[in-house]
């Protein structure tokens, strides 16, 4: 959070933030969790919709600091009795990443645009200031990302890729979702840089956008142009 020192009003939004913070990714730990993955340095929890109250309490203050850390407002989940919640806990007890998951029926694929030859830090400025387009034609999805989000401090060391692996493994029992079945809520430059080394392509799928066009309207081979 940017704020100045010198301001009385910035300083206590400033310990406020900071104080939601210390609280959402305290992680006391729970006699009942649902361990999915165990690593050197962390395990991947699942909480479900019918878990116990202090379990969605947990996830909703994550869900709420998380928003908060993107610096807008996210569109709410479809159904919030159908998804899953996939927390990255480290060893000293602290949550580090969070993936929200939704059932979707379609996503719509981002249409690739060259990107500039050069440094990993000349493609991050790109993709951090330019509008990017999607199809408009609906293509069927089953899984939809509605949050990803990892603690700054502890980024590029691939608990995003361990949560979205996790999420392909158990989000429909007994079968290990395909690349082609998930897609991501109105993806963030980070998000779109993690979602193209992951997929592999910059043609992964999107919904939820945020776009002044309905994605309804149109059948046509036509593009919609987003906001970055
Ligand atoms: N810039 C460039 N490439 C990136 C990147 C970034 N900010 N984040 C991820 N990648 C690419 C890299 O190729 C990386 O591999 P490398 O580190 O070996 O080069 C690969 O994706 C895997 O990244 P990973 O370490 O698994 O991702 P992460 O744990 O750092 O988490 C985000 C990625 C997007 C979840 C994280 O940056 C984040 O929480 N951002 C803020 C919240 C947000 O914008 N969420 C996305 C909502 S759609």
């Amino acid at each position: 959070m940017l704020y100045s020192a010198a301001n009385p009003e910035d300083e206590s939004q400033h310990l406020l933030f900071h104080n939601q913070f210390v609280s959402a990714v305290k992680y006391v730990g729970w006699k009942k969790e649902r361990i999915l993955g165990e690593f050197p340095d962390g395990k991947i929890i699942l909480v479900l919709p019918e878990d116990p109250k202090y379990a969605l309490k947990k996830v909703e203050e994550i869900r709420e600091m998380v928003d908060n850390d993107l610096g807008f407002q996210q569109v709410g989940t479809k159904c919030p009795s159908q998804t899953k919640t996939f927390l990255f806990i480290t060893n000293d007890k602290k949550v580090a990443g969070c993936l929200i998951a939704e059932h979707i029926n379609e996503g719509y694929r981002v249409i690739e645009e060259p990107e500039p030859e050069g440094s990993e830090r000349e493609k991050v400025m790109f993709e951090r200031q330019r509008a990017w387009c999607c199809s408009t034609t609906a293509e069927p999805a089953l899984c939809g990302i509605s949050r990803i989000w990892v603690v700054s401090m502890m980024r590029r060391r691939a608990i995003a890729s361990r949560l979205v692996e996790c999420l392909r493994n158990n989000f429909i029992f007994g079968s290990y979702l395909s690349k082609d079945e998930i897609a991501f809520s109105d993806p963030t430059p980070d998000g779109k840089l993690f979602a193209t080394h992951y997929f592999g392509t910059s043609q992964f799928l999107v919904y939820n956008f945020v776009s002044g066009t309905h994605p309804k309207a149109p059948k046509t081979d036509s593009v919609m142009a987003l906001d970055s």
